[in-house]
């Protein structure tokens, strides 16, 4: 080959080279660096159901928005409470194979867990390029923080101490929304004997440890339901004994076949009229609008009788797995999910409010307007059911001493299980 024409092959092998790097596959670069190439990122929730998904989807669409370059991965997995996906990403996580983020409880959930195994990255650095720490309430900022780090993004604040009722079964039994335990066991009584078969829905067991978790709560003062987390109420004390006496009466207005209805199936009994009241958190609400129903003729609500000026709450929060698949992916997912109009847009939708304090009322309905204003104005205390109060283990124990006791109905054994619960693994050892 003569010089010149070894050039010319050079120069078109060079161009060959070049023009297959620029098709093959490597993205144009977009606001977060590809990773690998490719820019995605995995978020893992339980939100499948009615009501959450919706809410979830809202939010990926202003991710979409935003980033329309990463695509977003919804891993979500379907129950309740994440009944069945929190055992899922555990199999995940030891597995090495952890989503980029994933839903947790601010609370004992977080850091009992997912802090206490290594798993997740300190946020701060976030909090500081965003100033949330202007906006995100301060209450809730210890429960997602340890040695002054803080490890997860709040998007919202939920209620469980929400008494859902059906207003024309009770205006057509005249019958006043019960404020007291004894006001809703008349109320209840009044219902049955007017041939209503299920004056309370309940759904699967964790709706009945949301159930017990609020009747713990009406049956005592904020103070000493407070208590039975630090181990300053003693739960083979008396308090605890008239709760449980409570919920086995309350047990009694439930429908049959709770075991096989999830939250949704029981919430909806409320506002098809097959029940009088439902005890659910606020997403409940969510689902209710899903549904076209209209607040205060389909649905009303109350605090759980016992529980008025008592806010017991929740918080869904997003983490980032210690070195996540795609750090700068979840990054960007991080940013929309503690951004103003990311919370304003989910939290609408889902049925509870912003976890930031700046949320715009104005695109809120009316029952979480109320929500908002008792947030503010209520004692603020933390739900077992959504990870607040106790770690996975004591909550776990909790869970088979109420399984137990539902298929028994042996309350003197259910005691002495809660309290043997709170001495291995709550505070009370
Ligand atoms: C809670 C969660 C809520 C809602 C509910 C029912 O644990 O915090 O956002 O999803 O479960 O699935």
């Amino acid at each position: 080959m003569s010089k010149k024409n070894w050039y010319a092959l050079l120069a078109i092998l060079l161009i060959g080279a070049m023009a297959l790097t620029a098709c093959g596959g490597q993205e144009p670069a977009t606001e977060v660096a590809p990773e690998g190439g490719k820019s995605e990122v995995e978020v893992f929730s339980w939100w499948t159901g009615g009501g959450e998904a919706a809410g979830l989807e809202a939010m990926i669409a202003i991710f979409n928005e935003k980033y329309p370059d990463i695509e977003f991965i919804n891993a979500t997995v379907a129950g309740g409470a994440g009944t069945n996906a929190r055992a899922v990403l555990a199999t995940r996580l030891q597995a090495g194979d952890a989503p980029d983020s994933w839903q947790g409880h601010a609370g004992q959930e977080l850091i009992g867990t997912y802090v206490a195994a290594d798993q997740i990255e300190p946020l701060n650095f976030l909090y500081e390029e965003n100033g949330w720490l202007e906006v995100m309430p301060a209450t809730l900022i210890p429960l997602i923080s340890q040695n002054d780090n803080i490890y997860s993004v709040p998007v919202n604040i939920h209620r469980a101490n929400v008494l859902w009722y059906n207003p024309k079964i009770l205006d057509e039994n005249g019958i006043a929304v019960p404020t007291t335990m004894d006001e809703w066991f008349a109320a209840m009584d009044a219902l049955k004997a007017a041939g209503v078969e299920t004056p309370l829905a309940m759904g699967e067991q964790w709706t009945a440890m949301h159930l017990l978790e609020t009747v713990l709560l009406g049956s005592m003062d904020p103070a000493a339901y407070n208590g039975l987390w630090d181990g300053s109420t003693a739960w083979d004390g008396p308090e605890v004994k008239a709760a449980i006496e409570n919920f086995e009466r309350i047990l009694t207005y439930t429908n049959s076949d709770a075991t096989s209805l999830s939250w949704q199936d029981a919430s909806q009994l409320v506002v098809e009229g097959d029940a009088a009241f439902n005890v659910m958190g606020d997403w409940a609400e969510g689902y209710f609008r899903e549904l076209g129903k209209a607040p205060n003729a389909d649905y009303g609500w109350a605090p759980v009788p016992g529980t008025g000026g008592t806010f017991q709450f929740l918080s869904d929060s997003f983490v980032m797995a210690k070195n996540a698949p795609h750090r700068d992916a979840c990054i960007a997912w991080l940013t929309v999910a503690g951004s103003k109009e990311g919370q304003d847009a989910f939290n609408p939708v889902k049925g509870s409010i912003p976890a930031r304090s700046d949320g715009d009322r104005n695109l809120y309905g009316e029952y979480l307007q109320s929500a908002m204003d008792d947030w503010a104005s209520d004692v603020v205390v933390g739900s077992l059911t959504h990870g607040v109060v106790a770690n996975d283990s004591w909550k776990t124990e909790i869970d088979t001493a109420l399984g137990l006791y539902l298929g028994s109905g042996d309350i003197a054994a259910f005691q002495s299980a809660l309290a043997a619960a709170c001495a291995t693994s709550g505070p009370c050892k």
